[in-house]
């Protein structure tokens, strides 16, 4: 969070003209609700578990180490949920945000801000703080339990929601398989190159539409007519901002400088939402790999259960065998699709071509101006200054990358990521819209945007920028 005064303010919970209003108001408590009804299926799930153990026990007196354990994790699993209800109390009540007892590093960084910019009471704080304050304190709760450290309480929805996508997948999967028969058997023009680079980002940027956290009043139903590939075609025009051809240019001029003396070409995702979003991910992840425009891929996902459908290291193996489990996707006729696609993956995966790497700094509080030399993402900037073009996807990490600042919105994006611009690090963003803050408009677009959005039989004018229904690609070479 920033101390410069010639910067605009963060955005407000208490502002009502903000998304930031009804996020906390009404999809925060909807999202703690579900974790609470989460925790209290598994404490379930493990009393019957510890029945069902009893039942085939020996006989024996002294209850065996299994169902110790296991009552132990219904004692802890209580313990989480009277947190877990508290902390929605005090956000339902507008209470002081209560700093963190852990001592990792991250939690004193957590404490040492909210101590700089606070007291601060949950429907007053800034958005962008106070949100991902709120995702590490759920964290918390589960990481200090022995039998829980690893509990994931979104996995799931995430799996649901997988499941619901099917069709999307079915015909992704088969879009992959024919572009794969086409790389093998022909040589593929510049022309074509440059297309299938589009196709393939399209792919990946409109899987963002569809994360859990915003999904709240969605039914899994309307989830398929969100994908696939005639959505992404009417919703073309709805790419506000469109640099893809510049870092286009950028990586295929790393590819052909690295092509002769035999230099490796390394691409990066800040990856963002599990199920759906990374599988379209993944597709544009293999067309890098067997186009050799990349030769290396390296994915970075979240510490933590994060902003609800975010990946997890686990939750990348889990796509592959998600992919491969015939009972998950069980419609036979697309199961050669799928298998091709899942071994491909798991292929360039042992190969150590497609890599996970993780960092704490994904889950903390701070904007990606801080992955620099000498910021709090230093570490992160060490690693990804070595990448030829990192992309960023969906709408938290743009709303980190642009600071989650009231910029007006026809700010230059460079002006708004701040020392990332000049980092060296080659910042490309997939952002399908669901926050206000938004930058790189031309003059006029914004009114236009507002005008269109209420002939569309809405009430709210600003609802545009929360809807999903627009994107941004942009892109920083790092250099200026
Ligand atoms: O703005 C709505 C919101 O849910 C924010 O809370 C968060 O920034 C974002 O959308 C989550 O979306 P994504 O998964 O695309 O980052
Ligand atoms: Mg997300």
């Amino acid at each position: 969070m920033t101390a410069d005064n010639t910067l605009p303010g963060p955005y407000l919970n208490n502002d009502k003209t903000s998304f930031a209003w009804p996020s906390a108001r009404e999809r925060w408590p909807s999202i703690i609700e579900s974790i609470i009804k989460d925790v209290q299926q598994t404490i379930e799930e493990t009393v019957l578990a510890i029945e069902k153990e009893k039942e085939a026990g020996t006989g024996n007196e002294d209850p065996s180490v299994k169902i110790l354990l296991l009552q132990e994790k219904v004692e802890e699993g209580k313990v989480i949920i009277t947190q877990t209800t508290q902390l929605l109390e005090d956000l339902k009540n507008d209470k002081p945000l209560i700093p963190f007892e852990g001592t990792e590093a991250d939690l004193l960084d957590y404490n040492k801000e909210l101590a700089r910019i606070g007291p601060l009471t949950w429907l007053t704080a800034p958005w962008l703080f106070s949100e991902c304050f709120m995702y590490r304190k759920l964290a918390s709760f589960f990481t200090a339990q022995k039998r829980w450290v690893t509990y994931d309480p979104y996995a799931r929805q995430k799996d649901d929601a997988f499941k619901a996508s099917k069709e999307g997948v079915y015909e992704l999967a088969h879009r992959y398989k024919e572009l794969a028969h086409q790389l093998k058997t022909h040589r593929i023009t510049p022309e074509s190159q440059r297309l299938l680079f589009k196709e393939f980002t399209d792919i990946s940027l409109w899987g963002n539409a569809t994360d859990l956290s915003l999904l709240t009043n969605v039914s899994l139903d309307d989830i398929k007519t969100l994908q696939g590939a005639e959505t992404r075609k009417k919703n073309e025009a709805n790419i506000l901002v469109n640099d893809l051809e510049k870092a286009y240019e950028s990586l295929l001029a790393k590819r052909e400088a690295t092509t002769p003396v035999g230099k490796t070409v390394r691409v990066d995702f800040v990856l963002d939402n599990a199920g759906f979003e990374f599988f379209a991910d993944t597709a544009f992840i293999l067309y890098l790999l067997d186009s050799n425009l990349a030769d290396t891929v390296i994915v970075h996902p979240k510490n933590y259960p994060w902003f609800v459908s975010d990946v997890l290291p686990i939750d990348v193996l889990t796509l592959f065998s998600h992919l491969s489990n015939k009972n998950f996707f069980t419609d036979a006729e697309h199961r050669d699709d799928l298998d091709a696609f899942a071994d491909r993956l798991v292929k360039y995966h042992a190969d150590g071509k497609l890599l996970i790497r993780t960092s704490p700094f994904w889950t903390t509080y701070h904007s990606f101006d801080e992955i620099r030399s000498d910021g709090a993402g230093k570490a992160v900037w060490e690693d990804l200054k070595d990448s030829d073009l990192v992309v960023f996807k969906g709408d938290l990490n743009h709303r980190k990358l642009i600071r989650d600042l009231e910029w007006p919105r026809t700010t230059p994006f460079k002006t708004a990521i701040g020392a990332l611009a000049t980092s060296g690090i080659k910042v490309l963003t997939l952002r399908t819209i669901k926050a206000d803050v938004v930058v790189g408009l031309e003059e006029g677009v914004e009114a236009e945007l507002e005008k269109k959005w209420v002939e569309m039989g809405n009430e709210n004018k600003l609802g545009w920028a929360y809807s999903g229904k627009w994107a941004v690609i942009q892109f920083s070479d790092g250099s200026n």
